[in-house]
């Protein structure tokens, strides 16, 4: 066992307290930020003369060292250690000796930890957008591909109206913008630097923290030490946000199955990202799909233990707070997972243009318009919905649709149809006519995709990106 804290204990710790205690097991995923802060913070020291020149440059070759040797395998991360923090400070006055005793000098591990979480989750973010965008890229690709592919678009999953796959895959486009738009605001806000709150309540030593937030790319200091070392918020804002990423791509999904199923057969997802069945052999499951769509809940949990855990600690820190880090890992690890596949997965899977335009075409999606051709010929909206309503009756008993009957079979039902009904409910022109903004006709939805093509060019992660390059 290798802790801190030895001098003010003449007992042990209990083995199993001890275990139960330490968090070097997960937050060893932090000795980058571990390492960057302190090296930050070394810095600092110097610049306000309480290390000396050589012993902040020990300090910095030190540190640097052994992020070197534990990425090259050189250095294991051993267990005895209790955290994360306690590791690097073992081994850096291992190697540098008295200097390293120094590097704690106005800071505490409360800060520390602050200010590791928030480097951490910041890179995350911005990894999260990177996959994204990729994703957004995947869908903006086949939306211009799809500007012509009918399909029935549905509402309480009947075939309503005649749409495009290229609306339909823009409404997810949307989401994922917005998606990157929450993460873009929560990016923003998390931006401050903790370190220099020390335990709670600062220090009496004569530190910059303007100096350490800028050299971490950081916007400024936190405001308030007691709330700097209490404050997770972000860790929930930013579960929040990869609660509706997984919301948006579950729902995606569960239309993937459904489109990949005989029943709809809109599509065929690649050999490459289904899987077969133990006893069935004609079966080919879209198991990543449904994946995805199951690790939803997982997020979402995250989600709920992070409040959880917060919502009765008092200021400031409580050991309540280690708690804070395998949610998030999981979280971000997850959805990392799920974008990557979720974009490969649609990306080779084969859309059936014949099949969703037929299923089109069967499912009486052009009654609106058919009703909206009368309202045309001065029949009241109310009446033209009654009158299709028995026309479409009369096309289910003849198992046929609209555009099939004979201009006779019309005009049993209304003296106001004329041969132009044919034209007026052909599909094509059910979907060109559609033309408000956000809608699905072609030059609708150009002006859709040009606009979308202006938005994911906007790229806020740049930023965040150059300060991360800045301080490698
Ligand atoms: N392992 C701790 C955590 O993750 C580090 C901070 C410990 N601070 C303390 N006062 N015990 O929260």
């Amino acid at each position: 066992m290798a802790q801190l804290w030895g001098g003010r204990f003449a007992g042990e710790t209990d083995k199993q307290a001890w275990r139960f205690n330490a968090s070097i097991g997960f937050d060893q995923r932090l000795l980058r930020e571990d390492i960057e802060g302190s090296i930050a913070h070394a810095k600092m020291l110097q610049k306000q003369g309480i290390l000396t020149d050589e012993e902040a440059s020990d300090i910095v070759r030190g540190l640097t060292a052994i992020y070197a040797d534990v990425y090259a395998g050189a250095l294991p991360i051993e267990d005895r250690f209790e955290d994360v923090h306690s590791f690097v400070e073992y081994h850096l006055i291992e190697r540098v000796g008295d200097a390293g005793k120094k590097l704690h000098t106005g800071r505490s591990r409360n800060d520390q930890v602050a200010l590791d979480m928030r480097l951490y989750t910041r890179r995350r973010v911005v990894e999260t957008d990177k996959l994204l965008r990729e994703l957004r890229t995947t869908l903006l690709t086949l939306m211009e591909e799809h500007i012509h592919t009918v399909m029935p678009g549905f509402t309480h999953l009947q075939k309503a109206q005649p749409v495009t796959l290229a609306h339909h895959l823009g409404a997810y486009f949307e989401m994922f913008t917005r998606d990157s738009g929450r993460l873009r605001d929560l990016c923003a806000r998390l931006n401050v630097c903790p370190l220099g709150a020390g335990a709670l309540a600062g220090t009496t030593y004569p530190l910059d923290r303007d100096y350490t937030a800028t050299l971490l790319g950081f916007d400024g200091p936190t405001r308030n030490s007691m709330d700097s070392v209490s404050d997770r918020d972000y860790i929930v804002e930013f579960d929040a946000a990869l609660s509706l990423i997984m919301m948006h791509l579950s729902r995606f999904c569960e239309e993937v199955i459904l489109w990949n199923s005989n029943e709809y057969g809109f599509v065929e997802i690649d050999d490459a990202y289904s899987t077969g069945s133990s006893i069935m052999p004609q079966k080919k499951n879209p198991d990543i799909a449904e994946l995805v769509r199951g690790k939803t809940g997982r997020v979402y949990g995250d989600l709920m233990q992070i409040l959880t855990t917060l919502k009765g600690i008092p200021l400031a820190y409580n050991k309540d707070m280690q708690e804070d880090k395998e949610g998030c890992f999981d979280a971000a690890d997850t959805v990392a997972d799920c974008l990557l596949l979720f974009n490969a997965m649609i990306k080779t899977m084969k859309f059936r243009k014949e099949r969703m335009e037929q299923s089109a075409a069967l499912g009486f999606t052009n009654a609106t318009d058919a009703a909206d051709y009368l309202v045309g010929k001065g029949v009241p909206f109310r009446d033209a919905h009654g009158i299709i309503g028995r026309l479409v009756r009369y096309c289910i008993d003849k198992n046929c649709a609209i555009d099939d009957l004979a201009i006779d079979e019309f005009r049993q039902f209304s003296d106001a149809f004329d041969e132009d009904i044919y034209e007026a409910v052909s599909l094509k022109t059910c979907v060109e006519k559609r033309l408000t903004t956000g809608a699905p006709g072609t030059e609708a939805m150009r002006k859709e995709i040009e606009e979308s093509k202006r938005v994911l060019s906007e790229d806020w992660t740049k930023v965040y990106e150059e300060e991360e390059e800045h301080h490698e």
